[in-house]
């Protein structure tokens, strides 16, 4: 079985299904099939990747695309052609991919032409935001997987909406297999390493106040264009006269935000992208969350932080039903940071399913569908 990540959010995602993977299979006894990683290089900083790599106990890459940077055609491309090889001369029986990054497109596109299998780790979240390169590769990545694996339930009702769920697939599988509700293998993750998000310890190291908001921004559509980001630093400065605000900072916004003078205010530290474990006792100490990362909405779900997610849609909306989360624009932002300082902690349930043991449903069924 291939599994191929490539950015961040896929390290996170992948490392509870491939160790799942490696164990015993299944309830049977021996040996787990052989698990390929695959790095494409779409991220290859040592902040954005290797550190993940090391924290979470993932197996080293067999090997490292090296695609790195470039145009979404280019880099998709570059991504596809190196992969075509790599599973022709392998001929993995499976290719698992990750959430809804340049690598799952492309990854899940070269496999099904060769006729591989492909197994798509969160399936069916919906923005309805085509205007978002993720979306436009979650739909795709969806009608080209054989199994789908969903963290949501409302992701079915997409997935059946789009004819995904019931519709012939070839390979003489049973269309009503394809669609599993498994819950959230990135909470797998989180819950996992519970005991060493150390917020106290993040906070000796980098030198951060006693209460601070934390912040993540790296979606084109608000790091982007100058000027919507001169707008968003605007609203960080006007934050942090109410509170510290602590921001890791993406490599796709770093140039524009500091151009647009963020570290211009006395209460605004700037940070390299965090390592994972520093990044979540980061987060597990804050006031409150800034962010438009996927992830960090669902983190901070679990968390029980006010998440304040600076995007007009988002495609994960349990978190809004059951966590923290709040859209919010970037006019609104001030008040809602207000109202989340105020707030005595939000109420929350924790999503069905989201109990750590999603890594593990995964590779029951990745198996027994392979074995079928
Ligand atoms: C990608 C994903 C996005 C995801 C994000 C997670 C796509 C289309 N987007 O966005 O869905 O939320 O990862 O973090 O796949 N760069 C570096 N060092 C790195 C990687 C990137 O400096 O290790 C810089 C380069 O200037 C690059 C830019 O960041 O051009 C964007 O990187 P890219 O991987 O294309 O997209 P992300 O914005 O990271
Ligand atoms: N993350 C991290 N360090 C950081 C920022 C994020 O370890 O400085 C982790 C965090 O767990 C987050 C995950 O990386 O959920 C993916 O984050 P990102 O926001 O880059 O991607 P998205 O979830 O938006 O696709």
């Amino acid at each position: 079985m291939a599994h191929v990540l490539g950015a961040r959010p896929n390290f996170v995602k992948a490392a509870p299904v491939i160790a799942a993977l490696s164990g015993p299979r299944g309830s049977a006894s021996g040996a787990g099939r052989e698990q390929r990683v695959i790095h494409t290089g779409q991220h290859y900083d040592e902040r954005m990747s290797e550190v993940f790599f090391r924290e979470l106990g993932l197996p080293e890459p067999d090997v490292n695309l090296g695609v790195g940077s470039g145009s979404h055609a280019a880099q998709t491309a570059a991504i596809m052609v190196a992969l075509e090889k790599e599973f022709i001369e392998r001929s993995p029986e499976l290719v698992m991919v990750y959430g809804d990054v340049n690598s799952t497109i492309a990854a899940a596109l070269v496999a099904a032409k060769l006729h591989i299998p492909v197994a798509h780790v969160e399936a069916g979240l919906r923005s309805f935001d085509m205007t978002m390169p993720e979306e436009v590769n979650r739909r795709l990545v969806d009608q080209l997987s054989n199994l789908l694996f969903v963290t949501s339930p409302e992701a079915v009702g997409h997935l059946a909406a789009e004819g995904v769920v019931g519709r012939s697939h070839g390979g003489g599988r049973k269309d009503l297999d394809r669609v599993h509700f498994v819950g959230n293998p990135m909470i797998d993750t989180l819950l996992a390493h519970l005991d060493s998000f150390d917020t106290e310890a993040v906070r000796a190291a980098h030198g951060l106040p006693e209460r601070y908001i934390v912040a993540t921004l790296h979606r084109p559509a608000n790091v982007d264009d100058p000027q919507v980001a001169a707008g968003l630093v605007k609203r960080l400065h006007e934050i942090a006269d109410l509170a510290d605000v602590v921001m890791p900072v993406h490599p796709r916004g770093r140039r524009v935000l500091t151009e647009a003078g963020l570290d211009d205010h006395p209460r605004v530290t700037l940070l390299e992208p965090l390592g994972y474990v520093d990044f979540v006792a980061a987060v597990r100490g804050a006031a409150a969350a800034v962010t438009d990362s996927g992830g960090v909405q669902e983190e901070t779900t679990i968390l029980g932080v006010p998440c304040l997610t600076v995007r007009p849609n988002t495609e994960r909306p349990i978190t809004i039903t059951h966590g923290t989360n709040r859209l919010v624009t970037a006019d609104g932002l001030v008040s809602a940071v207000e109202q989340a300082l105020a707030s005595s902690g939000d109420e929350r349930e924790v999503p069905p399913l989201w109990d750590g043991k999603a890594g593990p449903r995964i590779a029951r069924i990745a198996e027994g569908w392979l074995d079928g």
